[in-house]
């Protein structure tokens, strides 16, 4: 959400400065370009240098720049304009009052005026001061303006006294923002549910049985909904890949018996769930402790049934929408019509193995989408990535129907 992003941060005097060292670091780490304006007075809670190194830009707080005995000047209009954000944290009552009425005795407030994009501030101040009607329309001029409040919070305050005052915490400063950009997203605010992967169901300690499932469709499904806003729980089975993404949680797990686990302690809270694994079927009915030698010519390995994951979910399910997958060889949309009833499915996505490119370890696929009205979508090979933009787009679009 926030990769590659130029935020802007700055910093006004109050206790709470000390604190945007942590907010830079977590900026930087959500892959975004983070320049700061230290007020005079800021500089003396927070040191520039600490913050220059961690921002990897230098920092800036007056409008005139001194350097290799050349004068030159901070150019207010060039860095509003270079910020996509601009949060100020903390915000004091002073520079507030400045903001709401326009004057702009520095570079920070220069700054706020010139700036075209969305502005985020933190208030952080004495319990008396936040209450105070002079601050409160400050706040509320600012909203008008389009300026989004990052209220504080109550807590013990630097003045020794409990109240409202405090900062926001960074990572709750860093979450406003996030959800402020993937609102609009189609889909922000909702959380998905998935499942990937193959299971191994273990033999002896060091031998399984499981599958050739990479894992690849699960994984790209999971990647198109954060794209699209959604936070996501990725329930995976063994596989290489990963994610490296704020908004999905992978939850590693190696047995259908885990999996189904994970995936009951998420399902209440989803609203969409989506299996993709390839869940082994059935599982040795004894594990053996020990390393099985080889004693005798043949050896036999009971196996027992696995409980359906889907099917589970199926029959729990209240408003989440719910989509299986089917591999199929034969009769394959009678085969998969029958396990979207079965599995009391909102929708179920068939492969047919008779389709060259489509499966197992391959980077391709080839899907039919098929509703609860029995509504049918047939769709060309595609790379994984491309066939999971087309499921989200197929489910987005029956969840807002
Ligand atoms: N599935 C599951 N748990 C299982 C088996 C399957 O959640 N123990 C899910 C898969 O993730 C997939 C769907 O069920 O979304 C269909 O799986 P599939 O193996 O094709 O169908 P089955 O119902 O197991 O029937 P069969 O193997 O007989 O075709």
């Amino acid at each position: 959400m926030l990769g590659g992003k130029n935020i802007l941060l700055g910093i006004t005097g109050g206790i709470a400065a000390y604190k945007t060292t942590f907010l830079v670091r977590l900026l930087i780490k959500a892959g975004a370009n983070v320049k700061v304006i230290l007020t005079e007075s800021a500089s003396s809670f927070v040191s520039p240098l600490t913050l220059a190194t961690l921002s990897k830009n230098p920092v800036l707080s007056s409008f005139v720049k001194e350097e290799n005995d050349t004068i030159d000047w901070n150019n207010h209009v060039e860095l509003g304009l270079w910020a996509d954000i601009m949060i100020i944290a903390p915000a004091t009552a002073n520079t507030l009052s400045k903001m709401a009425n326009g004057t702009c005795d520095n570079l920070l407030l220069a700054t706020y005026l010139s700036a075209k994009c969305p502005v985020f501030f933190a208030p952080a101040m004495d319990l008396d001061m936040y209450k105070h009607p002079s601050t409160k329309n400050s706040f509320e001029k600012l909203e008008s303006f389009g300026n989004k409040m990052i209220a504080a919070t109550s807590g013990e305050l630097a003045s020794g006294l409990h109240g409202e005052g405090r900062m926001a915490e960074p990572e709750d400063i860093v979450d406003f923002v996030k959800q402020f950009l993937s609102d609009g997203f189609p889909l922000s605010r909702k959380k998905v549910l998935i499942t990937a992967g193959p299971t191994y169901e273990a033999i002896d300690p060091v031998r399984f049985v499981g599958n050739h499932s990479s894992g690849l469709m699960g994984y790209e499904l999971a990647k198109e909904a954060a794209r699209l806003g959604a936070k996501v729980v990725l329930v995976s089975g063994p596989s290489h890949l990963k994610i490296e993404d704020d908004l999905v949680t992978t939850l590693r797990v190696m047995s259908a018996d885990e999996m189904y686990d994970a995936v009951h302690a998420h399902y209440e809270t989803a609203d969409i769930a989506i299996c993709a694994a390839a869940v082994a079927d059935y599982r040795p009915k004894i594990v053996a402790d020990q390393k099985i030698k080889k004693s005798s010519d043949d050896l036999s390995i009971e196996l027992i049934k696995n409980k359906d994951i889907l099917l589970s979910l199926g029959k729990v399910k209240k408003n989440q929408f719910l989509v299986g997958f089917a591999l199929e060889t034969e009769n394959e949309l009678e085969n998969a019509k029958g396990k979207l009833k079965k599995k009391n499915l909102d929708a179920i996505v068939l492969n047919s193995l008779n389709d060259l490119g489509a499966g197992f370890g391959k980077q391709t696929n080839k899907i039919t989408f098929i509703d609860k009205n029995s509504t049918i979508k047939a769709f060309d090979l595609k790379s994984k990535a491309a066939v999971a933009v087309d499921i989200l787009e197929e489910i987005i679009s029956r969840i807002n129907a």
